[in-house]
């Protein structure tokens, strides 16, 4: 693999539209403020940009709810304004990438409109609709954002399917009409200039057939069937067809997000060979530290460094010389990183941020920074449920406080401030003045109230920032193959406080430590004669001895 191709040595910056930057005091990020914050991305040395959807959206799941795939959310800005933005990213050689959300639509869609006017209308078999069994749901599946997947509706007497809002219907893959309109709407975004798609858990669209019943949903299951219906029969098949009829025509970035996979289902979706998607995003460490009592990720659990460096290093052996991988922590479904796997304390926000960038951006894939990643933003602990704006953090919240009465008001906040969405959707902060400088008016989501000290222009200010760090480790990536080619090894695999390993090639080698306690820990890693320290989180080398969320990386060879 001595011909990387471009995506293979590119770092993807994350933008969720609505919190990024306002342009004209309504409080919401919108795509002027994109172009605005433009030369920052630059700056910080990235060379694709991942939009969070920006079309046409009732917002019932900020825009992962899409209404018409071919106009955008006014709130956001024009088709013009888009139009700029591409030009202008173009102009500063960055790529831009588009959330496509396929599975599903939202059902304000004109596609939905119409299907559930009468049972034959021409778009009925663009979504799934099934006849009542017995009274009942057609089958025991669940909605991810919590209760039945199935909807009634009345006009025609029949539910329909929706993995995630009863405001979400999933779309009818098995329609031949429904796949070669998704595929013309991802043309026309091409023909816009656009350099690739994200897209929105692709490995749902095609339904086991006969739709059976999740066998893992029991009565107190705060589940969601997702698991159960991903990689269904004729993804791959999907997949393939997309590709042949618009992906493979375009040099283009393509990830999948993937809940549910194994890495031999990545082998298939993301095969060197296989002509379906370049990377997927699997969840596994981002699982880490769900619930022991079935309520998925709603706990407050802290996660076990041998358990992530298990699943990690897994996906890096397995994936190795056969497919690609992505490398992400954060994303607007996760908490914030630092807060979640390092320390956000005073003490050791900065040098622990560092050491979780060092410890993935050195692995072998296509890393993601989402937005505020790279000035290390963090949680937020809100006091009241009223202060949240997440569906799913809602939903969770209804059924397990209020109508199931499984968890306590005070523990239900401790999982919340663990695990909700928001937590990643709070406005960027840009620098100290009111709102951070999100907005000049009041933001559609409270700003954190750290921003005065955690933000955008004190980064810039201090060369010692994360900001730097982050910076240096993007360009790092683009002048040594070793980052992207290496192969991975993991050392002492059951150490629990330090994640080592090792990027092997030819003639050279790379060698990344990080202690992932605040301890100063003393640990000794053999190092060829001549290696050298090319990064770190600490200003010297103090040998065997690792001071606090210490990371460091060492290069040997030509
Ligand atoms: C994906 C998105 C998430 C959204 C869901 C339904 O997981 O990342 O934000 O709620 O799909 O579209
Ligand atoms: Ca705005």
């Amino acid at each position: 693999m001595n011909q990387n191709k471009w995506w293979q040595k590119a770092t993807v910056y994350q933008i969720y539209p609505r919190s990024f930057q306002d342009s004209n005091g309504d409080g919401v990020g919108d795509i002027p403020g994109i172009i605005q914050r433009l030369p920052y991305l630059k700056e910080l040395g990235v060379q694709v940009i991942w939009l969070s959807p920006i079309y046409q959206s009732p917002n019932d799941d900020n825009g992962y709810d899409i209404s018409d795939y071919r106009k955008i959310l006014p709130e956001f800005g024009t088709m013009a304004d888009v139009d700029e933005m591409i030009t202008i990213a173009h102009e500063l050689g960055l790529k831009i990438m588009m959330d496509l959300v396929v599975n599903h639509t939202s059902g304000e869609h004109h596609w939905f409109q119409q299907s559930r006017q009468s049972r034959d209308n021409p778009y009925r078999d663009y979504y799934i609709w099934r006849d009542p069994v017995d009274g009942h749901e057609p089958n025991n599946w669940l909605s991810d954002f919590g209760g039945s997947a199935w909807a009634f509706d009345e006009k025609t007497k029949q539910y329909y399917l929706h993995l995630f809002s009863k405001k979400q219907p999933d779309l009818n893959w098995e329609n031949p009409a429904l796949r070669e309109a998704i595929y013309e709407t991802m043309a026309w975004w091409l023909n816009k200039g656009i350099d690739g798609f994200r897209m929105d858990v692709i490995n749902l669209i095609s339904k086991q057939t006969g739709l059976p019943n999740d066998p893992n949903v029991n009565a107190d299951n705060h589940g969601s069937s997702m698991t159960f219906v991903a990689n269904g029969p004729k993804v791959h098949q999907y997949l393939q067809e997309m590709n042949a009829k618009v992906l493979s025509r375009n040099d283009i970035i393509t990830v999948g997000e993937t809940p549910g996979v194994t890495t031999s289902d990545a082998i298939q979706y993301a095969g060197f060979d296989s002509h379906e998607l370049q990377m997927i995003f699997q969840f596994e460490h981002t699982e880490i530290d769900n619930s022991r009592e079935g309520l998925g990720k709603w706990s407050d659990e802290r996660f076990n460094l041998v358990d992530l460096k298990r699943i990690l290093s897994k996906w890096q052996t397995a994936l190795d010389g056969k497919a690609w991988n992505s490398l992400y922590w954060n994303n607007h479904d996760r908490p914030r990183v630092v807060s979640r796997f390092g320390d956000d304390s005073e003490a050791y926000r900065v040098v622990s941020a560092k050491m979780l960038a060092t410890t993935l951006h050195f692995m072998q894939g296509t890393p993601y920074i989402y937005q505020g990643e790279e000035i290390g933003m963090t949680n937020v602990d809100w006091s009241s449920i009223s202060q949240y704006q997440d569906i799913d953090t809602l939903n969770a919240y209804q059924d397990l406080v209020v109508e199931q009465q499984r968890v306590s008001p005070e523990r239900m906040m401790t999982y919340i401030h663990h695990s909700s969405r928001d937590n990643a959707r709070t406005p960027m902060q840009w620098d100290d003045s009111n709102q951070a400088g999100f907005t000049k008016g009041k933001p559609w989501l409270a700003v954190n109230s750290n921003y005065e000290t955690i933000n955008v222009a004190q980064a810039l200010a201090d060369q010692q920032s994360i900001f730097y760090f982050y910076k240096k480790i993007i360009a790092l990536r683009q002048q040594m193959p070793l980052i992207t080619n290496g192969h991975y090894q993991v050392l002492d695999m059951a150490d629990s406080e330090v994640y080592a390993y090792k990027r092997i090639g030819v003639d050279s080698e790379l060698l990344v430590i990080s202690n992932f306690t605040n301890q100063t820990l003393t640990r000794h890693y053999t190092l060829n004669d001549g290696a050298n320290m090319i990064l770190s989180n600490y200003d010297d080398d103090q040998g065997d001895t690792l001071r606090p969320y210490e990371s460091k990386v060492y290069f040997e060879g030509t």
